[in-house]
């Protein structure tokens, strides 16, 4: 369905040209003076030097031409040259009526459907969930859904940190601890325990035991390292131990994601990609591409324009051993085989964007991807504590993700059990669904590269720009509309009708915003866009709430068209938030 402001652009096209100017300059955009006009058009100004005339006298013959638009009940020629448009009442409600006969509310599917891969998440295994994972996992989910919703292939790859010198330290410290079990028996054939020989509470205190241990002895960390190289290199007992401590973690982090509604469509992660790391390395060489650098493997990525140092990509060191890009290229090998994607999205911490930079250039200068292929980095800013700094527990610790949400949802039960009149079990639930609404609100309202403050007080606050506001609101007009239904209507038989007051046409003109909304959103890959539309559309409504008399309005066609309104308003206000990754409650 066109966007409310392209079929006003074609209007204004068909009168420009009518009016003898150039169509080029018809281009239409929202008010930045709401107070004067809904829709303006500032290509008078261009054109005048074009045509060597005032602008204002080609606003007025613009003017002039679009007498009788269906589209527009009043437009003026405003000095020095603006033209000031007011929507007809009428085409917003007819608007309205075909936007909600579709059941993407008037967002087109592309023409070409794009694959594309969502790389976030990105936990590593067997060391706890925490804070800093929170943001991936967040940002990417809604990039997921909101590339979902537009119509393209999603697949979202948790790609875990499955494979580094952690798990070295694990096989470790369990030997330390366990000498007699089979795996690290060299003599043993056997078949291995399917039982893991540690549960997830053991193995997240065995992790920060053996790396601290590790930092101060010596030996200790040799053989850490030692362990690794042996597992990398297809140890049996270690390969073995590896997979128990993956299917432990996984299901943990399973139930940690889940928590946050976050679900991956893939598992995989580094260790995934190790497969395809020698025939990569062999083709780098042989195609002259990778040359030897201080006896490590490099390749340059450096180019004329950069206005920074780009240093080369390091693909392995010189003890031969692989690395962070080199794990990430062949990832992209991988993902090519099996998918093709058109686009693939990174989300990570911006500190990572060097690496991406190298990782990038490399995947197109050797032809790892198809050159058509787009590689994008979505870099995060850091999520601080109220004093400014990286967020930390009160003792100074790494937060755990786990406390975290348990910390929210304790402060939103309080919060919803002041003023209780449910039984506590759906308090307890309503809670969570609104602590979550919170806690992602707070986070994807802000634009991801910027740092942000995590101010859990405002974040759970039902006023201000708040995912709790929101989510009140939807609630609000369910409310309205189950009393509706109580007298035995339905608000799908509801006829949209033209605005009466000014609080309905301003409603009814946010809610007709949604689909270019969502396109702008897409394109940038830009939640908070999504946040900061649903936040103007809730003051719209609450505004139009506060001043309409709804369900005692007497006359049935103008109760039935308020109907139609809010039925409208919920149905985007819901798609919005499960685009962002939450959902509404039916009361709170
Ligand atoms: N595991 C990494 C970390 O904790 C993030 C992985 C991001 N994804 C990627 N393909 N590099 O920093």
């Amino acid at each position: 369905m066109k966007k409310l402001v392209d079929l006003l652009t074609g209007e204004l096209e068909a009168a420009f040209e009518k009016a003898g100017y150039d169509s080029q300059y018809a281009r239409v955009t929202l008010s930045n003076r709401p107070d004067l006009c809904e829709y303006q058009c500032n290509g008078a100004m261009a054109a005048a030097k074009a045509y060597k005339k005032a602008p204002i006298m080609i606003a007025n013959d613009v003017v002039a031409a679009l007498e009788g638009s269906p589209c527009i009940e009043k437009v003026d020629a405003v000095n020095p040259g603006f033209i000031n448009i007011i929507l007809d009442a009428d085409f917003v409600a007819s608007y309205l009526k075909h936007m909600n006969e579709e059941e993407k509310l008037g967002v087109d599917t592309p023409e070409k459907v794009k694959t594309v891969v969502v790389d976030y998440g990105g936990a590593n295994v067997a060391k706890p969930l925490h804070v800093g994972h929170l943001r991936s996992a967040v940002i990417g989910e809604s990039i997921k859904r909101i590339s979902k919703y537009v119509g393209h292939k999603v697949i979202g790859d948790v790609h875990l940190g499955d494979w580094g010198y952690q798990m070295g330290l694990i096989i470790t410290e369990l030997k330390k601890r366990k000498p007699e079990l089979p795996y690290y028996d060299e003599s043993f054939e056997g078949e291995y325990p399917e039982e893991a020989p540690f549960t997830i509470g053991e193995l997240e205190e065995i992790y920060p035991t053996a790396s601290a241990y590790a930092k101060e002895h010596e030996d200790y960390k040799e053989e850490a390292l030692q362990a690794t190289y042996l597992l990398q290199n297809g140890h049996r007992g270690y390969t073995a131990i590896w997979k128990h401590i993956m299917n432990v973690s996984v299901a943990d982090l399973k139930k940690n994601y889940g928590a946050l509604n976050v679900e991956f469509d893939l598992w995989k992660g580094e260790a995934d990609a190790q497969p395809y790391i020698p025939d990569m390395v062999e083709y780098l060489k042989k195609e002259g591409y990778a040359y030897e650098d201080q006896g490590a493997l490099v390749v340059d990525v450096k180019e004329e324009t950069d206005t920074k140092e780009i240093p080369p990509c390091m693909i392995l060191k010189s003890d031969g051993a692989a690395l962070y890009p080199t794990t990430d290229l062949a990832t992209l090998v991988e993902r090519e085989k099996l998918y093709e994607p058109d686009q693939v999205i990174y989300i990570t911490d911006k500190r990572q964007e060097l690496h991406f930079v190298q990782v990038f250039r490399c995947a197109k200068k050797a032809k790892i991807v198809r050159g058509e292929t787009e590689l994008k980095h979505i870099g995060f800013g850091t999520m601080n504590g109220k004093d400014g700094k990286p967020f930390k527990t009160r003792d100074g610790g790494v937060m755990r993700l786990e406390y975290l949400i348990s910390d929210i949802n304790e402060k939103m039960y309080e919060k919803i059990a002041e003023n209780r009149t449910v039984e506590e079990a759906e308090a307890k639930q309503t809670a969570k669904k609104v602590g979550l609404a919170a806690l992602k609100y707070g986070d994807l309202s802000n634009q991801a590269a910027k740092d942000y403050v995590f101010d859990i007080d405002r974040f759970i606050s039902f006023e201000g720009n708040t995912g709790p506001y929101i989510l009140y609101t939807i609630v609000r007009i369910k409310s309205i509309l189950a009393k509706y239904a109580e007298t035995g209507k339905t608000a799908e038989a509801c006829e949209f009708m033209k605005a009466e007051s000014a609080s309905a046409k301003a409603l009814m003109l946010e809610a007709a915003k949604f689909n270019s909304v969502i396109e702008g959103a897409y394109e940038e890959l830009a939640p908070h866009k999504i946040c900061a539309y649903i936040y103007d559309l809730s003051n719209a409504f609450n505004r139009f709430y506060h001043e309409t008399k709804i369900l005692s309005e007497e006359n049935e066609d103008r109760k039935a068209g308020f109907i139609a309104l809010l039925s409208i308003t919920k149905r985007v206000l819901e798609a919005c938030i499960d685009m962002l990754g939450f959902e509404a409650p039916e009361r709170m």
